[in-house]
């Protein structure tokens, strides 16, 4: 049966400034979702990570179908109403544009999509992140889908051992989609170059060699490119299927002890490393640390088990413990060096204008010498 498999996720409001969404809005999304997605979708999965809302959705429509793109539009502008009326903060935040026109990419919701033949068992995980940005996953899927240290699969497992086709974005072409092709391993140094550039270049799909079939879809929306202006991170989601002719979960799993540090954290101006949480788990030091959730499932004809909650087990203790570590090293050196982003990245104006007001102050020493003679 041929499954699409639909993420879509905004930011429409939150309490106590950007920690989570409150009961009566992610009710009124779930209550939405459950009315009008009645006659679109096969299955559908409600849930938050920091201040974002995502609606996972299972249907036979294929990606970006108008339909389905509408009514997560409008689950989202039903939810934007409820923040407004409790006073929520940033309501309404991620819905850029006035009015639906056809497919939410482009209008402020993350996407990420996959139209899948689906396997007689069908393990997938719904990556979410919070206070962070898309390129937060090119170390991660970099590490689970071309090296063995973190997915010995790639030499014990002949069904993933012919390696994997990249797509890779380039997000800060605005004008249209500029994508490049690469396989691992073969296009090993030329993917590391360009995923090493996690602000410019995104992994957007991963394939199997072998089969041909989309292991993972990842949201490649940059906000700021939208919206010219602040409005928040981009807090991507990922779809990664996972076993038998893809990494085995594990293994996609695996990379996140990193602990790596991404753009993000306090006014989306920060590194900071990437913390593993539990499903609906609420934002907080410093405006972060950037989290990642992740919901494992099974589909089948379409309808979704439970989610198991993959970063719920003890393990990730030890882990979120480090990251909690490295968070305080880096914050000991505040706004200093890579403490904060580059100029181009930094999503307030305010250190543009200071700059921009004291360049008038500067002066050439020899020539105000000479003006004093
Ligand atoms: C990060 C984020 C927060 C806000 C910060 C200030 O993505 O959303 O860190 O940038 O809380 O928010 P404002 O400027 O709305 O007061
Ligand atoms: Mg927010
Ligand atoms: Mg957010």
């Amino acid at each position: 049966m041929r499954t699409t498999l639909s993420v879509i996720k905004a930011d429409v409001g939150s309490i106590g400034g950007h920690i989570a969404p409150s009961q009566q809005l992610l009710h009124r999304v779930k209550e939405f979702v459950a009315n009008e997605g009645r006659r679109l979708l096969l299955d559908s999965y409600i849930s938050s990570t920091g201040d974002d809302i995502a609606i996972l959705m299972t249907h036979t429509r294929g990606e970006g179908d108008p339909d389905i793109h509408e009514m997560a539009w409008n689950a989202f502008v039903a939810g934007t109403a409820v923040a407004k009326e409790q006073g929520l903060y940033g309501a309404g935040q991620d819905l850029l544009k006035d009015a639906f026109s056809g497919n939410v990419r482009g209008l402020g919701p993350a996407v990420a999509e996959m139209e899948i033949e689906e396997r007689p068992n069908e393990p997938f995980l719904f990556f979410a992140a919070d206070k962070t940005d898309p390129g937060a996953f090119n170390l991660p899927l970099y590490l689970a889908f071309t090296d063995p240290m973190h997915c010995p699969g790639l030499i014990l497992s002949p069904k993933i051992s012919k390696g994997f086709h990249f797509v890779i974005m380039d997000v800060g072409h605005v004008e249209g989609d500029r994508v490049i092709e690469l396989n691992a391993p073969e296009n090993l140094y030329d993917i590391a170059t360009l995923l090493r550039d996690n602000q410019r270049f995104v992994v957007e799909g991963i394939y199997s060699r072998a089969t041909g079939d989309q292991a993972v879809a990842v949201s490649t929306t940059r906000l700021h490119n939208i919206a010219g202006t602040y409005t928040g991170k981009d807090d991507p989601v990922m779809l990664v299927r996972t076993q038998s002719n893809f990494p085995a979960t594990g293994e996609v799993l695996a990379p996140f002890s990193v602990g790596h540090f991404v753009a993000g954290c306090m006014r989306g101006s920060h590194n900071a490393p990437l913390m593993p949480v539990s499903l609906n788990c609420p934002t907080s030091y410093f405006d972060g640390p950037p989290l990642i959730s992740c919901a494992a499932f099974c589909v089948h004809k379409g309808k979704l088990t439970e989610p198991a909650d993959a970063f719920a087990h003890p393990f990730w203790n030890h882990v979120r413990d480090k990251v909690a570590r490295k968070t305080l090293d880096i914050r000991e050196q505040g706004f200093f060096g890579a403490a904060m982003l580059p100029m181009s990245e930094l999503e307030y104006t305010g250190v543009m204008e200071k700059l921009h007001a004291l360049d008038q102050q500067f002066y050439l020493r020899k020539e105000k010498m000479a003006l004093a003679k």
